[in-house]
């Protein structure tokens, strides 16, 4: 990783702007990021189909896969807020407060692995741990597959979306169905993504300005790709650990993960597309500000102390990364039987 950012930081000042097509900048920009293509993601074992992603969808706005009745995925993934719920840290079962800030689904299908310290190696790994975390939606395998079967409309649409299965309802189709539907929420075409595909104007100068010094301070040698981030695991202070209120000691990052002394206060560097959209920030959700989760990188993972107008034309930057947003209709959900588990606080 500092391999990388030594590259990165050091790098020359743009020259000239070419005669006709993009400018250098844009030429040095395509070589650190991809435009988000607007094609749907494939992904690794599970074949995404219409019927999945519509099965999917409901199961991500259903409540009654909690046991309350009343916590969805979307109320902590809110489709309408960029993806979260704008919450310090989340609140689940029985109002309790979990201990971590909730990341945005937008995008997500193309993180290298799920949660901030990337203990889940997938989508469908993923889905499994909310429905059943005590804090989230406290729910069993069990009361959901009742949960479910006792809906006759459920069993139909999972007969359709996993034709030539034994056992369509089960709690790993679930996941697979939820997974399918998250490979949708992509936002393409943000002003980054037009300008990367040479359309110069699509950024403004201060931007423009913002991209050079994301690419020169070194923000890009952790924050790259085709999601601006999300590929890989960095300390929260590489320099210069934040403080206390900002990087509380009880949660060590990757270190619960892989136990190994080097991953203490590791986490994954972000996805930054829509960022502007899903304040507050970092893992603990104690920066409400994104100027000042600006500067807060500058000091931790740079050991730089950015000017005002550097932090200015930074964040500018990152709003330019406010893609398309996914335009959901609200699923209709097939009414409960009296055979469905009632809701349990
Ligand atoms: C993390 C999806 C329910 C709060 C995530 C991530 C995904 C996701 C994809 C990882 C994103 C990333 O790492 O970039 C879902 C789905 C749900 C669900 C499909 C329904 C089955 C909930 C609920 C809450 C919640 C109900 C709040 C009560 C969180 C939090 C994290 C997270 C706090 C971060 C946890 C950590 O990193 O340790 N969720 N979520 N989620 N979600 Fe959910
Ligand atoms: C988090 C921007 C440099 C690694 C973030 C966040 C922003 C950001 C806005 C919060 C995102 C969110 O909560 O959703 C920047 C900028 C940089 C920069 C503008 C340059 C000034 C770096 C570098 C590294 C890095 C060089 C790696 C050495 C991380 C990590 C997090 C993060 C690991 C998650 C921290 C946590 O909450 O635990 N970055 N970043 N960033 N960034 Fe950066």
């Amino acid at each position: 990783a500092l391999g990388i950012l030594a590259a990165t930081a050091g790098t020359a000042p743009a020259a000239d702007p070419p005669s006709g097509g993009g400018d250098a900048l844009m030429g040095r920009a395509r070589e650190l990021f991809k435009p988000l293509p607007a094609t749907l993601p494939v992904v690794r074992n599970n074949a995404v189909t219409r019927e999945k992603i519509d099965l999917g969808k409901m199961l991500f706005f259903d409540p009654r896969l909690s046991a309350s009745g009343i916590f969805s995925c979307n109320s902590c993934h809110n489709l309408g807020l960029g993806g979260v719920d704008g919450l310090e840290t989340s609140v689940g079962h029985g109002w309790q407060k979990g201990p971590r800030n909730a990341p945005t689904v937008l995008n997500a299908v193309l993180n290298v692995a799920q949660f901030w310290d990337g203990r889940a190696e997938d989508l469908k790994a993923q889905a499994k741990g909310p429905i059943q975390a005590g804090v989230e939606m406290n729910s069993t395998p069990d009361r959901v597959m009742a949960v479910l079967n006792s809906i006759p409309a459920y069993q139909a649409k999972f007969a359709d979306a996993f034709p030539n299965e034994k056992t369509p309802v089960s709690f790993d189709n679930v996941a697979m169905a939820i997974e399918a539907f998250e490979a949708t929420l992509t936002t393409p075409a943000a002003p980054f993504d037009q300008y990367l595909e040479g359309k110069a104007d699509a950024l403004t100068d201060t931007q423009k300005a913002g991209l050079e010094l994301f690419i020169d301070k070194g923000c890009a040698g952790c924050h790259n790709g085709v999601n601006v981030g999300g590929h890989d695991y960095f300390p929260f202070g590489v320099v210069a650990k934040p403080g206390a209120e900002i990087l509380p000691p009880s949660d060590k990052g990757r270190f619960a993960v892989t136990k190994t002394a080097d991953d203490e206060y590791v986490f994954r560097a972000p996805t930054l597309r829509n960022v502007a959209l899903t304040a507050p920030y970092f893992h603990s959700g104690k920066v409400w500000d994104l100027r000042q989760a600006v500067a807060v990188m500058g000091s931790s993972q740079l050991g730089a102390t950015l000017s005002d107008q550097e932090i200015d034309k930074i964040t500018a930057f990152l709003t330019a990364l406010t893609g398309q947003q996914p335009r959901v209709d609200y699923p209709l959900l097939p009414a409960s039987t009296p055979a469905t588990p009632q809701p349990v606080f």
